[in-house]
């Protein structure tokens, strides 16, 4: 099946979809996007994602260029046109194109793009055996609450983790506190059993899955609480993982090449993907 992309306001073949050349998404990362996850012919956590998107849009002030109904109905007509049973939906938004120039145009439209691809899930054995990650400096700007496509550092910071052989990079703040990964949320379990992740503030992104696995914490009645904890915390943690729709959530046993506890993953993170999955599943 060849693959269809929806670009401002058309079903066009994904090898000639293209934007404008001064779109401003291109020359100023002046835009936003979501991904979402596609389980079994149904979005996983739809809603959140696009109360997300829409908050979004609001702090940039790019107006949405088509209700939320009309947006469900292009997400699902584009995951229809390229079969996609099991993989990802991405959006994106841009405020559009425009003679290149700083501040807002008075006049540019903005532009969505729909694409869908079917992907595999993650391989088994990064949850039966976990991953490792790597810390590097946090040299992001002040609103990573906001899901904007501007990513160089996080391209960079997942560059370097791959170079190091590992799966993510977690970024540390100027006060040695772990934010996030460069495209995942991260935790630990500290030695007295309780779950520990930063609050969402400016520092990170909100992640859906993040929100999906706090959920499930509340429901089941383990300890947590969200605040930034330092490498040194999560070195000396019982257990540590990281989430995102596409890595579901994700055991890391290995920080800077030293083991996490006993270097294997711990019962909780296995408990709570599984709790994850059967919510993926139903969402
Ligand atoms: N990444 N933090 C960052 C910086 C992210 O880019 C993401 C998502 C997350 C996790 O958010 P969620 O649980 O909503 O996926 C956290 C997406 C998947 C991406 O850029 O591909």
């Amino acid at each position: 099946m060849s693959r269809i992309a929806y670009v401002a306001g058309r079903y066009v073949p994904h090898l000639q979809a293209a934007v404008h050349i001064e779109d401003r998404g291109y020359q100023f990362s002046d835009g936003v996007y979501e991904v979402v996850a596609v389980k079994g012919g149904h979005l996983v956590d739809e809603e959140p994602h696009l109360a997300r998107l829409a908050r979004s849009l609001g702090e940039l002030r790019i107006t949405p260029p088509m209700g939320e109904a009309a947006l469900k109905i292009v997400m699902r007509e584009t995951i229809r046109r390229n079969g996609v049973d099991n993989g990802i939906v991405y959006l994106q938004i841009t405020r559009g194109a425009a003679p290149r120039d700083h501040g807002f145009p008075k006049a540019a439209k903005p532009v969505l793009v729909v694409t869908a691809r079917r992907t595999r899930p993650p391989n088994p054995s990064l949850a039966r055996d976990g991953i490792s990650v790597i810390t590097i400096p946090d040299i992001r700007w002040q609103r990573c609450d906001i899901k904007a496509v501007g990513l160089l550092p996080n391209v960079l910071g997942k560059q370097r983790a791959r170079e190091a052989g590992a799966y993510e990079a977690w970024q540390v703040d100027r006060e040695g506190r772990v934010t996030e990964g460069t495209s995942t949320n991260a935790w630990i379990v500290t030695a007295a059993g309780e779950v520990v992740t930063r609050a969402a503030d400016h520092a990170i992104l909100n992640g859906i899955t993040r929100c999906a696995v706090l959920a499930i914490i509340r429901s089941e009645g383990y300890e947590f609480v969200e605040r930034a904890f330092t490498v040194a915390e999560a070195r000396s943690a019982r257990e540590a993982f990281l989430t995102s729709t596409t890595s579901n959530l994700l055991p890391v046993v290995r920080i800077d090449g030293e083991p996490v506890a006993d270097g294997k993953p711990g019962p909780l993170s296995g408990k709570l993907l599984a709790a994850y999955l059967t919510h993926a599943s139903a969402a």
